[in-house]
């Protein structure tokens, strides 16, 4: 069960520690000032002063502070946009373009730390995009991806229709509620055949506008570059409609995209702003650590000092890597930090205590 700190009771009691403590020797229990006492225990010593004792068991969701955005607090945010479909089917090379031809600013440094993620500015706003790996696509993305992607720009290569991914790529779309703008890419080579591709889609309940479904289409080449602001334009109106707001004036809350340990700075990670502003110094909790961001890098790798909803940076000021898909958060200060970080500690080790004895138990039985 629950302990309570004899201290902790004395104080929430307004009666003297040792006076306790006698009083709990009365009782037939042995304690010293030092000890924690069950919750059983403090409810019959509660009697004994006519007090009655509620023990509640505090988690984390009663530290964490709670922020009410006020709405004029509320600002529009750029929607994040991840990339998927079936592996080669020009995902990476789709991005590429969209990189090579809309972003004026070059990498920082020769050094190419770009994170797997851009922004990419245009006369009608910014957007934010995530581009996923081919075979791994779906268990990253089902991690990662659903908590922080707006829209999914699904590419389907029209040399080769839908394939097994493509459908994955949609089932998890839906699943997560994402509206879809499909892309159906390499127009340029001689036997694309997008009409083709329409049907497969629209079996599957991707039906273009033009047919009567909701669906925006478009038809790209990521060679020649046909057809990608037609692309850009069909995803803005999409986020449009979505009416996409965040409050950069509170602490941040963000997820973490891909993380890793680099050989000479350490645990980092990309993460993306989900909600608020993170801001160098800021401490966090993730997962079951709790740590200071000691830097940032935006998404060319240029150091940057704080980072407002849906921009993806890289930090440093881990003191373990973290596990993508966690949610980063900023808290007041670094007792709160430590301290949810330990409960979330103490949990994890009850919860591998359970799973061993668990397991114990199942050899034990197969034993007999
Ligand atoms: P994974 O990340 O492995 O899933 O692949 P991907 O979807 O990112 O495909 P990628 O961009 O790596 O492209 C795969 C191949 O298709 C490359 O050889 C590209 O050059 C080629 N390719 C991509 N887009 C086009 C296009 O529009 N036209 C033509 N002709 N080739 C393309
Ligand atoms: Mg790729």
């Amino acid at each position: 069960g629950e302990n309570v700190a004899i201290t902790e009771l004395a104080r929430l009691m307004g009666i003297k520690a040792n006076e306790i403590v006698k009083k709990l020797f009365e009782m037939g229990v042995m304690a010293n000032i030092n000890q924690s006492i069950d919750a059983e225990t403090a409810q019959l010593l509660g009697a004994e002063y006519d007090i009655e004792v509620v023990v509640k068991v505090v988690t984390e969701d009663d530290l964490i502070p709670k922020y009410e955005d006020k709405p004029e607090d509320l600002k529009p945010r750029p929607p994040i946009v991840t990339v998927m479909g079936h592996v080669d089917h020009g995902k990476t090379s789709l991005l590429d373009k969209i990189r090579r031809t809309k972003i004026a600013e070059k990498e920082a440094g020769g050094i190419t730390q770009h994170i797997g993620a851009y922004e990419v500015d245009l006369p009608q706003g910014k957007l934010v995009f995530l581009d996923t790996p081919g075979h791994e696509a779906f268990t990253t993305l089902r991690a990662r991806g659903a908590q922080v992607t707006d829209i999914v720009i699904l590419v389907v290569a029209a040399d080769d229709g839908v394939m097994p991914q493509t459908k994955e790529a949609i089932d998890h779309s839906k699943a997560a509620g994402v509206p879809i703008v499909v892309a159906i890419n390499k127009i340029d080579k001689p036997n694309a055949n997008p009409e083709h591709v329409k049907s497969q889609l629209a079996e599957l309940g991707i039906i273009p506008e033009e047919w009567g479904g909701s669906h925006q289409f478009q038809e790209v080449s990521a060679k020649t570059g046909q057809g990608i602001d037609e692309l850009l334009e069909r995803v803005l109106l999409e986020a449009e409609m979505l009416e996409l707001k965040a409050n950069p004036k509170r602490p941040a809350e963000c997820v973490v995209i891909e993380a890793k340990l680099d050989k000479h700075r350490g645990a980092v990670a990309t993460v993306i702003v989900q909600n608020g502003t993170l801001k160098k110094g800021d401490v966090f909790v993730v997962g079951a650590q709790y740590g200071k961001v000691r830097s940032m890098f935006n998404f060319i790798g240029r150091t940057v000092k704080e980072a407002g909803p849906s921009i993806p940076v890289e930090l440093m000021g881990f003191s373990e890597v973290p596990e993508a898909g966690e949610k980063l958060i900023v808290l007041p200060n670094e007792k709160l930090a430590k301290q949810i970080a330990d409960m979330r500690k103490e949990k994890k080790r009850e919860k591998e205590m359970l799973e061993k004895s668990k397991v114990s138990l199942t050899d034990i039985f197969s034993k007999i």
